[in-house]
């Protein structure tokens, strides 16, 4: 009797173990198989809206022309006349570009672009984390990256790494983790760019071409080992929430092995498609977007205006307008994107007028609006349209559905393909309830007396039904 208990109860046991091991964290072994199974966590899914930040030696100079908005232009116009302001050391390489011009007229022709270190790392001593954490927190953002090393192959935080060639390409102040610390303590999540393709203080070969981007990237043995021991390094200090590495990989980097550890460390952590890798837990489409709902989670990411570095010569004439970025958030978020926005700040931290404006309008926006974003799904249908032919976004929460009315925001609208019965109730986010009339297949809202500044939000409960 006493025997049977004791093997009925290691039974049990072995049991209850077993059922707690699937709720236990995932383990992943160093193999593509093992990698694809991790999923996108919630809470990236539910962020919505990350803010990009490229800061650099380039923030010095900070200058470019404003020749247009990637995707807009052709690429040999593109090379030879670069928005991207963080572009400026390739851009100088290319004799004879405006940049080049530049740059001779105010540093002289051979005015070394790696000396726009000592001006950097006096001005960053200035510089106030927490002030960048409170604007980004308060624009609606959940979470952050920051640029850790760019193209031109200088860290944003004091590496223990040396540098195969060129000592010394470090920020005297850690950057990185200050932000880190900072962004933490606002209650945002952290993320790390790195340029891992890409490192013109090791393969100065100017990029004229897309296909000298690819043309480009680094693929030897010890660039490998450095590039794999700086994302070590960047994951072991600062625990990033997100790795967000640009233009590719060299082949003898050990990602499998890179991307296991780090996922059993923090099976909260993302990683992005631009290793050219096998597994990634989302896209970058870069000043573009997807039209459509995508079964794989993505991340739209731009600059303000024309340049993710921050671009002195860019007035309000080549910036987005708060208006516009706003539909533009609604839109990918509809599509179950996130929008990565970018700011980029001078070197002593201070952020241009206009990039804070638009912020804070967006913020305003989000802290009235946020409930039909944050946390939502792809309704049926991403966008529909007005009887007056206005773009409507969709998103839904549970049984609650979200209309998003970006071009008329008085008066009565028409919203074609949208059902209500009787049990249906509209009232306008942050607002109050509204009136409705069915028409057909068109759902008529009489909307407030008083215009609202942007996009109006609807919030649909019950009894409501949206066609394709
Ligand atoms: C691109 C650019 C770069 C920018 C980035 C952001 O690859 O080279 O300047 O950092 O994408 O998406």
């Amino acid at each position: 009797m006493s025997t049977r208990r004791t093997f009925v109860c290691t039974l049990g046991a072995a049991a209850a173990f077993a059922q707690r091991r699937p709720n236990g964290p995932m383990r992943f072994t160093a193999d593509w198989n093992s990698l694809r199974r991790h999923q996108v966590p919630a809470w990236f899914n539910e962020a919505k809206l990350g803010i990009f930040v490229h800061w650099g030696l380039y923030s010095v100079p900070a200058w470019a022309p404003p020749t247009g908005e990637l995707g807009k232009v052709d690429f040999s116009t593109w090379f030879a006349n670069n928005p991207y302001a963080e572009w400026y050391l390739n851009s100088i390489r290319l004799k004879n570009s405006q940049t080049w011009r530049h740059h001779a007229k105010t540093y002289g022709e051979d005015y070394d672009y790696y000396r726009f270190a000592e001006t950097f790392n006096r001005e960053t001593a200035k510089w106030q984390p927490a002030a960048w954490a409170k604007l980004f927190a308060a624009a609606g953002a959940r979470y952050v990256v920051l640029t850790t090393k760019h193209h031109d192959g200088f860290t944003l935080w004091p590496s223990r790494v040396a540098h195969p060639e060129r000592p010394g390409l470090n920020s005297q102040r850690d950057l990185v983790g200050d932000l880190a610390q900072a962004v933490r303590a606002a209650g945002l999540r952290m993320g790390l760019y790195y340029s891992g393709g890409l490192d013109w203080s090791i393969n100065p070969t100017p990029v004229t071409s897309m296909a000298q981007v690819a043309g480009t990237v680094i693929h030897t043995e010890p660039y490998a080992r450095y590039a794999d021991a700086h994302w070590r390094e960047l994951i072991e200090r600062y625990q990033p929430s997100v790795l967000w590495n640009d233009i590719g990989y060299p082949r003898q980097g050990q990602l499998p092995e890179i991307f296991a550890d780090y996922y059993n460390k923090f099976p909260e952590g993302l990683i992005n498609n631009r290793f050219t890798q096998d597994h990634f837990d989302f896209t970058t489409p870069e000043y573009a977007v997807m039209d459509r709902i995508q079964g794989k989670k993505w991340e739209a990411c731009r600059g303000l205006g024309f340049s993710f570095g921050y671009n002195q010569v860019e007035g309000p004439e080549h910036v987005m307008s708060a208006a516009k970025l706003i539909a533009l958030l609604v839109d990918i978020v509809s599509n179950n994107g996130n929008l990565l926005l970018n700011v980029g700040p001078r070197p002593d931290g201070s952020i241009s007028d206009i990039q804070q404006d638009r912020l804070t309008k967006l913020g305003e926006w989000m802290a009235r609006n946020g409930e039909g974003i944050y946390g939502s799904t792809p309704a049926a249908n991403p966008a529909g349209k007005t009887a007056d032919g206005g773009k409507v976004n969709f998103t839904r929460r549970g049984d609650t559905l979200y209309a998003f009315l970006h071009d008329r925001t008085t008066g009565p609208v028409t919203i074609e393909n949208l059902f209500l019965d009787s049990a249906g109730k509209v009232s306008v986010l942050g607002g109050g309830p509204v009136k409705t009339t069915q028409k057909g297949s068109a759902l008529q809202v009489e909307l407030p007396a008083a215009p609202a500044p942007y996009t109006l939000a609807l919030k649909i409960e019950n009894g409501w039904q949206l066609a394709r």
